[in-house]
């Protein structure tokens, strides 16, 4: 049984491998993730004058949002695991001349910031990704000012997710997956029903709502589902890696056939639920 440290460390090294994908896709996701940026800025209650946080910043999501929400003079400071992921932030932050968004290396389950540091915080897709997700919740709870809002995004239950289960349903034939361990870092660890409010409360938080914000995710292809699945979905990086290009073609032919029924005149349209939260300090 890895510790969380290990666990922490695994997640490192995962996610640092996808940074380039999420460089060069996370655009394309940001469009298909139905303005969920915008949605998070404001259940956080981002105002100007702000000095806000983002964890797990990824590409740069929604700290790009939230930089320009809390100008003039507020402040986001970006915070990733990974430093593969902070780099690819920061050059977006430049790309897009935003000299109010700091970026910094940073484990969510142990943050550096003294108490009471921040207006808001918000924290898109990463909550799951922690081993102690009770212990980030706790700390971002220390972080933010009394009455301060945290908000996020974790994906809701599988079934509801084909654009991940596409591939990961079919994987399974092709190499042995471990059975998944629903208290293990995962794409659906906080997806079970009452399970992020239960997170959110254990780690302090006094109100906590939840609700489902059903999108579209769309793929001019399927190859291109392929190539962003593939890019972006860093537990699915390995497992692909693992197998000859023999094998890959034919898992992707596989994946191919099984989304058919998704597919009119060439583009690929498949549903996701993101499970968004919201929470007060
Ligand atoms: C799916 S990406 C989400 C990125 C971005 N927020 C977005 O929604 O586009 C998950 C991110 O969580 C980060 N992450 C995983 N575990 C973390 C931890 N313990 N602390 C901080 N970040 C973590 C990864 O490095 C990765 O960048």
């Amino acid at each position: 049984m890895p510790t969380p440290e290990e666990l922490t460390g695994q997640q490192r090294a995962q996610w640092s491998a996808a940074a380039a994908g999420w460089e060069k896709w996370g655009d394309w996701f940001d469009r298909n993730s139905g303005n969920l940026a915008g949605w998070l800025c404001d259940a956080a209650g981002l105002k100007p004058g702000h000095t806000a946080l983002d964890l797990a910043c990824g590409a740069g999501q929604p700290s790009v949002t939230a930089a320009g929400r809390v100008r003039p003079g507020g402040r986001v400071i970006a915070t990733d695991l990974s430093a593969d992921m902070v780099a690819v932030t920061r050059r977006k932050a430049q790309q897009l001349g935003l000299d109010n968004l700091d970026v910094q290396e940073m484990d969510a389950q142990a943050l550096t910031f003294p108490d009471a540091t921040f207006d808001a915080a918000t924290c898109r897709f990463g909550l799951m990704f922690c081993p102690d997700p009770v212990k980030a919740a706790s700390e971002i709870r220390r972080v933010l000012k009394p009455g301060a809002r945290f908000a996020t995004a974790v994906w809701d239950v599988p079934a509801k997710n084909p654009f991940f289960t596409s591939i990961m349903g079919v994987l399974g034939e092709f190499v042995p997956l471990p059975p998944p361990d629903p208290a293990a870092p995962g794409v659906f660890r906080l997806a079970p029903p009452g399970e992020l409010e239960r997170v959110l409360k254990a780690g302090g938080f006094g109100s906590v709502t939840v609700e489902a914000r059903p999108i579209m995710l769309t793929y001019e292809s399927l190859d291109q589902y392929w190539e962003i699945q593939t890019a972006l979905a860093a537990p699915l990086r390995a497992a692909i890696a693992s197998l000859s290009a023999e094998k890959v073609a034919q898992l992707k032919a596989r994946v191919f056939e099984s989304l058919a029924p998704n597919v009119a005149g060439g583009v690929v349209k498949l549903a996701a639920v993101p499970l968004c939260a919201a929470a007060i300090k």
